[in-house]
């Protein structure tokens, strides 16, 4: 693969000149460090997500893979590094630059957190009234209609009804609904099949799949599920206490010698291998 490279002309804010665009990275994060307290929580990560790939980010609990994930959204602010987004480093932008670059971003949070006194049918409309003016009424509806039936929702049973009425799957559905109803470039899901079950989880998997090949959304997952990381990864990177200890894809995982990688992938490879 080629890297075109556009350069940009100077920020006025810094004076330093702006990273350039990088055509195939969607996004490119940086020697990425931060300390929470004591505890240094990132410690210097590095990663390039080619455009319309998936990466899956893999580890134990606790090692820093949400943090890494609301770093490459600017819900939080590193102590170093950078996050490059189309030639932008969004950890230098303020609140009100960082909304624009939001809308680039849909992001699937771990307790799939829908707006609770909303319907679903308004919770997945919330995003085009706030961002799509121009769709209302029969529009509105029809493009809502449309996300339901791609996540194989039942919109005249589930619209009308709450999230705290519907399944945990269900809701975990109308919660990638509304992520992708503004057809974002790069879209995050954290834990996006924990609580599932195996059928669910298949239709996420076949989701983000069909995000990639369908509209060529970019995609980065924060997934415990191996079969499913194996089955949707274009890279795994493995996290373990703020560090990226191994990258790669099955082979790489399974080959690793790094012994926590080891341990997490020794079950499944006892019932697969
Ligand atoms: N906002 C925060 N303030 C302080 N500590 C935090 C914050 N967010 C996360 N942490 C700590 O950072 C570490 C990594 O958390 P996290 O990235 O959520 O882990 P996981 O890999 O399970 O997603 C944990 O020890 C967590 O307690
Ligand atoms: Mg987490």
């Amino acid at each position: 693969m080629t890297t075109q490279v556009v350069k940009q002309p100077e920020t006025a804010r810094t004076g330093e000149p702006p990273p350039a665009v990088e055509h195939d990275v969607a996004l490119r994060v940086v020697d990425l460090k931060k300390t929470f307290g004591s505890r240094q929580v990132l410690k210097g990560m590095n990663v390039a997500v080619p455009r319309g790939s998936i990466l899956v980010i893999l580890g134990g609990s606790g090692m820093g893979k949400s943090v890494l994930m609301k770093h490459m959204i600017g819900l939080l602010k590193p102590d170093s590094g950078s996050v490059i987004v189309d030639g932008q480093d969004i950890t230098r932008l303020s609140k009100l630059e960082l909304k624009t670059t939001r809308s680039k971003f849909g992001m699937v949070f771990q307790n799939g957190a829908l707006f609770d006194s909303m319907s679903n049918w308004e919770n997945v409309a919330f995003p085009l009234k706030e961002h799509r003016k121009e769709l209302k009424g029969e529009a509105l509806d029809a493009r809502v209609r449309e996300l339901f039936n791609v996540f194989s929702l039942d919109v005249d049973a589930l619209g009308p009804r709450y999230p705290a009425e519907i399944s945990g799957g269900q809701r975990k559905r109308v919660a990638l609904a509304r992520a992708v109803a503004l057809e974002p470039q790069i879209v995050l899901y954290d834990e996006p099949t924990t609580g599932l079950d195996p059928i669910t989880t298949d239709q996420v998997d076949e989701m983000i799949l069909e995000a990639k090949h369908k509209l060529g959304v970019t995609s980065i997952v924060i997934s415990h599920d191996i079969a499913s990381a194996f089955k949707i990864a274009d890279e795994i990177i493995f996290v373990y206490d703020g560090e990226i200890v191994c990258r790669g894809l099955k082979g790489a995982m399974l080959a690793s010698e790094h012994p926590f990688v080891q341990r997490f992938f020794a079950t499944w490879k006892e019932k697969n291998v």
